[in-house]
């Protein structure tokens, strides 16, 4: 008897600990900043944001668009990602180091640029969401570096992993971007 009176105790507990684990996944949604003076509109569908032989680390981004309340992936979302080159400065003439990715079925997503360096803030990537049934959001990836070693708000950094392959280095960085409705 007294052995099954503790299990709904015990199955409890474990569900909190669950929830407890995958808690971050859900309600909140990715926290919103500015575009800033560099925004411009009609980038190219494309998932490579930097020109060919650009200079600086190659950047592999890829994590998912997710609805903040449940969790699940959001499909056909378009996500706007644009950002400075090796140097700081933005193209406003063309559009280079920007584009728009869209979504698959499970709401992932996939671009390659470089890693964007810093004119004065930490370097970033600003980044503008859209999909059917939700708020749109403008936040950013942020990056850590030399002046900036730590971000004041983790939860828009990036998990980067150095990858190498064929006597290169590049950098694999992953995140996810939750939306409201
Ligand atoms: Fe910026």
């Amino acid at each position: 008897m007294q052995r099954l009176s503790k299990q709904p105790f015990l199955l409890c507990a474990l569900l909190l600990a669950l929830a407890a684990l995958v808690a971050p996944a859900f309600g909140q949604a990715t926290p919103e900043t500015g575009t800033g003076p560099n925004h411009k509109g009609g980038a190219p569908f494309r998932a490579k944001l930097s020109p060919p032989f650009a200079e600086g680390v190659t950047l592999v981004m890829s994590g998912r668009v997710l609805d903040a309340d449940t969790g699940k992936g959001v499909s056909g979302a378009v996500i706007e990602a644009f950002h400075s080159d090796i140097h700081g400065d933005y193209d406003m003439d063309g559009f280079e180091y920007r584009g728009r990715i869209l979504t698959d079925e499970q709401g992932r997503y996939e671009f390659e640029t470089i890693r964007p360096s810093s004119y004065g803030p930490p370097p970033h990537i600003h980044i503008i969401v859209k999909a059917d049934g939700y708020r749109s959001l403008t936040t950013e990836m942020r990056f850590t570096n030399e002046r900036y070693p730590e971000i004041d708000r983790p939860e828009l950094t990036p998990k980067l992993v150095e990858r190498k392959v064929r006597g290169g280095t590049y950098l694999e960085g992953t995140h996810d971007l939750r939306l409201r409705r």
